[in-house]
């Protein structure tokens, strides 16, 4: 009999649905070291928890993450709450001994991040944060790639994230758009994601300048007619040095109209080129020096050889965003059963929350800012 990992998860709309889809998939699919149970989900309105927790098939369902930590039987806690909570629960876990999972970015504030990193350290307990795309076959093929040295010696990283969710005045004022709940806009929510896939693909970030732009500054609280402000970015760009040499530019927004989830990487070396976008998430474009003929080929990422994609269908049978959360959770339960810290951990979440500390830092003062260091 195999080893069994009770989960509880807190939060259950958008990231409580995708994680809920991950635990209860990766078995059926990748022959798994210990086996996932989904024991416990948690949230606060128990009408709507009741219907999530049998809609995603959890066991049973908790208003009070507080009581989950004393609860001996639970053994990884997955946070999938606005930044606000992050840190109380993660502490929270981690002063309980149990393995936590967090959705990125990991706090609200660097300060924040620091905290739970030294509170996973202080308990010497298993964690991982929630940088999916890393996990994207094509993604993960990039980084195989990169570190073959097929495309040579990286010059350029250029990561544009582009939404159009609020380009309308009148959408309202969701927790998204407030600074208390998520810390900042396009910079945290998603230039992080940029800024991680940079990290893993190029290296370390040490120094950035930072442009952060609120458009639409007043927004309709929802429900209501009164107005509030908005005290988050819009838009967030920044060019970036990297420890290697390379240099590179980073640009978020959810004002860029007919934009969906446009999250787009180039990456130029002395060889050749790579070059990905999760809309088109099962492909990677790859050009490299093969003589008079070369030019960019797009390769689908669907061969049993290709990362993760052995466990799913016969090539050419793509998969989707969904799978990215599935991949992340296999790699945590393998790195559980094997005593070894997954990445992106807390240390990556900490590292990703300089640069955007940075960022904030450089817009603020107009100057490049240096990225601070890992204590
Ligand atoms: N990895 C990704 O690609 C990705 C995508 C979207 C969101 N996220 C991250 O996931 C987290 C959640 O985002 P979401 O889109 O799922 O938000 P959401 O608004 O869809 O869901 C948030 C959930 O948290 C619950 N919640 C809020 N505050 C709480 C509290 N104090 N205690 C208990 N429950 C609380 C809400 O009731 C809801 O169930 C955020 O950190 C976000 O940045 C990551």
């Amino acid at each position: 009999m195999r080893k069994k990992l009770n989960i509880a998860m807190i939060g259950y709309r958008f990231m409580g649905k995708a994680h809920s889809n991950a635990w209860r998939q990766v078995g059926h699919f990748f022959n798994l070291p210990v086996d996932p149970v989904m024991k416990v989900i948690c949230g606060r309105n128990e009408q709507e928890l009741k219907k999530a927790a049998e809609a995603f098939g959890w066991e049973e369902y908790s208003v009070s993450w507080e009581r989950l930590m004393e609860r001996k039987d639970i053994d990884v806690v997955d946070i999938c709450t606005p930044g606000d909570s992050h840190r109380p629960i993660a502490v929270a876990a981690a002063e309980a001994k149990k393995i936590v999972f967090c959705e990125k970015p990991l706090a609200n504030t660097l300060g924040e991040a620091q905290q739970m990193l030294d509170a996973v350290r202080r308990n010497s307990v298993m964690h991982m944060v929630c940088f999916n795309y890393r996990r994207a076959p094509a993604v993960a093929l990039a980084r195989q790639l990169i570190t073959e040295g097929r495309i040579g010696n990286i010059c350029h990283y250029r990561g544009t994230y582009l939404q159009d969710w609020i380009v309308d005045p009148n959408f309202p004022r969701v927790w998204r758009l407030e600074k208390a709940k998520a810390g900042s806009g396009a910079l945290g929510d998603i230039a992080s994601h940029s800024i991680d896939l940079a990290r893993y693909l190029v290296g370390e970030i040490t120094e950035t300048t930072g442009l952060l732009k609120t458009f639409v500054t007043e927004r309709p609280l929802p429900g209501t007619n009164s107005k509030a402000l908005v005290d988050v970015d819009d838009a967030a760009l920044s060019l970036v040095r990297f420890e290697s040499g390379a240099v590179g530019s980073i640009e978020a927004t959810r004002f860029a109209a007919g934009r969906k989830n446009f999250n787009r990487f180039e990456i130029n070396g002395s060889k050749g080129s790579i070059a990905f976008n999760l809309e088109r998430m099962n492909e990677l474009e790859l050009y490299v020096e093969e003589g008079p003929n070369s030019g960019f080929k797009t390769v689908l990422v669907t061969n049993a050889r290709h990362p993760y994609m052995a466990a799913w269908w016969p090539p050419g049978h793509i998969i989707g965003y969904e799978h990215t959360f599935t991949h992340t959770v296999l790699d945590l339960l393998k790195a559980i059963d094997e005593q070894k810290l997954p990445t992106p951990n807390f240390e990556d979440g900490v590292r990703n929350q300089k640069v955007l500390d940075a960022i904030e830092r450089a817009a603020a003062s107009q100057k490049w800012q240096v990225v601070g260091q890992l204590a």
